[in-house]
């Protein structure tokens, strides 16, 4: 696979034929003796995937050569050198999900593509990719994980709430799709992470959280949220709060809850 696009953007990027876990290969790259050969922005990409790992222990599914998996290493820094607070992490993989959700659009203008909290990216309300966020050990780095759906033929897709960029009327197909695809996934992404980190990773100020009310589709729904630990949640999603969970406005007492992780339904009626 050539990807010139993007190795023009990536600090440094490495394509391999074929992979268990991109994140899994890279979380073991960065914490290895060798380390400090992968410098922040640094990429490990495959179009074959063979042990995906997705949220929430799940397997992410991807058949080979219709994909893209991709693994960018975060080491951020604020403009004076120092640590990102641990609470403002959360901001990390809903930042992936905003890059995700402005690079595929274009990519599929007759359709409306946007991000269902906390990170699928969604055209149509079908799910073509998905993000994986892991810190390394120690704290101070995180690997971003992102599956894109390219290619993939109805008969083949995982789930029926899937979808591939293919299915939706795509301006490119082939080589040149996963190039475009990856190199504007990666330069909004180097693009916000920088805002991000220029105004000390505030959300608000470095435009992240707007960016985010403007391509999320769970803000101002009704949902209903399955929590990783069991039980549920059925009320208005209100907003993001300072460290990137979901504020939302339970339906039977009004009290607002701050959720950190979950799979989210919208509710089209409750
Ligand atoms: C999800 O929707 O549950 C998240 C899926 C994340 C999949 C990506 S593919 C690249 C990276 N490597 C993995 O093993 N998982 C992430």
């Amino acid at each position: 696979m050539q990807l010139p696009l993007s190795a023009a953007v990536a600090a440094r990027l490495e394509i391999l034929d074929e992979c268990g876990s991109t994140n899994t290969e890279l979380v073991a790259r960065a914490s290895d003796e060798d380390g400090e050969n992968w410098p922040d922005f640094s990429v490990l990409v495959t179009g074959s995937q063979t042990d995906g790992r997705g949220r929430l222990g799940r397997v992410w599914v991807a058949p080979p050569g219709q994909t893209l998996a991709m693994s960018v290493l975060l080491r951020p820094r604020l403009p004076a050198g120092e640590p990102v607070e641990i609470d403002r992490y959360g901001w990390f993989p809903l930042i992936a999900g905003i890059a995700m959700t402005a690079a595929v659009a274009p990519l599929v203008p007759l359709h409306s593509v946007r991000l269902k909290w906390p990170n699928d990216v969604q055209i149509d309300g079908l799910k073509v990719s998905g993000l994986l966020a892991e810190l390394l050990p120690g704290g101070h780095a995180v690997v971003l994980g992102a599956g894109l759906n390219l290619t993939i033929a109805e008969a083949d897709l995982p789930t029926p709430t899937a979808t591939s960029i293919a299915l939706n009327d795509p301006i490119l197909l082939g080589a040149e799709l996963a190039d475009r695809a990856l190199a504007g996934y990666l330069t909004e992404l180097g693009r916000l992470y920088s805002e991000f980190l220029r105004f000390g990773a505030d959300p608000e100020s470095s435009g992240v959280a707007g960016r985010l009310r403007d391509l999320c589709s769970t803000i101002g729904s009704q949902v209903r949220v399955q929590l990783p630990g069991g039980g549920e949640l059925v009320g208005t999603a209100i907003g993001i709060d300072d460290s990137g969970r979901l504020a939302v406005r339970k339906s039977s007492d009004g009290r607002v809850v701050a959720v950190a992780a979950g799979d989210v339904t919208h509710l089209r009626y409750e």
